[in-house]
């Protein structure tokens, strides 16, 4: 099997004001110094905010900061947009795209999410794409047919495994303390990186990092990191304590 390097990344969402948001990062950032050589990569994507005081508080650290959203277009008239040029301008070396509160708050589609994802990889971010189901499509048996679809919908030509994350995250999983058993995210992720040979090819696939992302936290980040396909977590309400966000990362096999 091929060597993925496990990706520890934390989404705050819209929560951090400076003096939490940066005492938060600095806090991190200092735990992942103090490591050393650590076996995994760690991200935090701040609200917009915060994304160049955050990236200077972790300046030096290896702890690697991303934007939670883009805009398909480079500049022009889109009020209250960033692209993904200017994330990068800003220190980000990540953007997460097509996350479900996303796609749900704001109404974005698979071609939507793509558009996003290819404007992230030609500004030089890694493209971190979010999928997964809703409670109802899993209860109707649908859940590897909605994956597999926003997979083929979602992700650009010019993926690879360097330039793109795949986030599994169950809608339902997401801030609510559930999560499908650990052989339900096998299952899940095994068939996610089975899709992604039709779009980057059997060596490529082998080498994208697909994360786990819904609940995760210190008491079953072990379990679910350890699953072979499980190349990470994209981690919400546990990453704003540094604490519980540390002890995940700990968890990396
Ligand atoms: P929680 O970890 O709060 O469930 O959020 C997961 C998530 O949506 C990360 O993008």
């Amino acid at each position: 099997m091929t060597a993925r390097r496990p990706l520890i990344a934390g989404n705050w969402k819209m929560n951090g004001l400076r003096s939490d948001g940066l005492a938060l990062a600095a806090e991190v950032a200092k735990r992942l110094k103090a490591q050393g050589a650590a076996s995994f990569d760690m991200l935090v994507c701040p609200p917009s905010t915060l994304i160049a005081e955050v990236g200077k508080t972790v300046s030096g650290s290896g702890v690697a900061v991303g934007g939670q959203d883009c805009h398909a277009n480079v500049s022009g008239a889109h009020t209250g947009d960033i692209s993904a040029a200017m994330l990068a301008d800003a220190g980000c070396s990540y953007v997460i795209v097509g996350h479900s509160e996303r796609r749900t708050d704001h109404g974005e589609s698979d071609a939507v999410v793509k558009a996003k994802a290819a404007a992230a990889l030609k500004a030089g971010l890694i493209a971190v794409i979010c999928i997964g189901e809703t409670e109802a499509q899993r209860d109707a048996g649908k859940t590897l047919e909605v994956n597999k679809t926003q997979i083929a919908g979602s992700v650009p030509d010019g993926a690879t495994a360097a330039n793109m994350v795949i986030a599994y995250e169950p809608v339902w999983a997401i801030g609510t303390g559930r999560t499908p058993t650990n052989a339900e995210v096998q299952e899940v992720h095994a068939f996610i990186r089975n899709e992604l040979v039709a779009k980057v090819g059997p060596a490529e696939a082998a080498g994208v990092r697909v994360l786990y992302g819904g609940s995760m936290k210190p008491g079953n980040a072990k379990e679910l990191l350890a699953l072979p396909d499980v190349d990470g977590g994209l981690i919400g309400g546990a990453s704003l304590k540094a604490d519980d966000f540390w002890a995940i990362a700990q968890c990396c096999p």
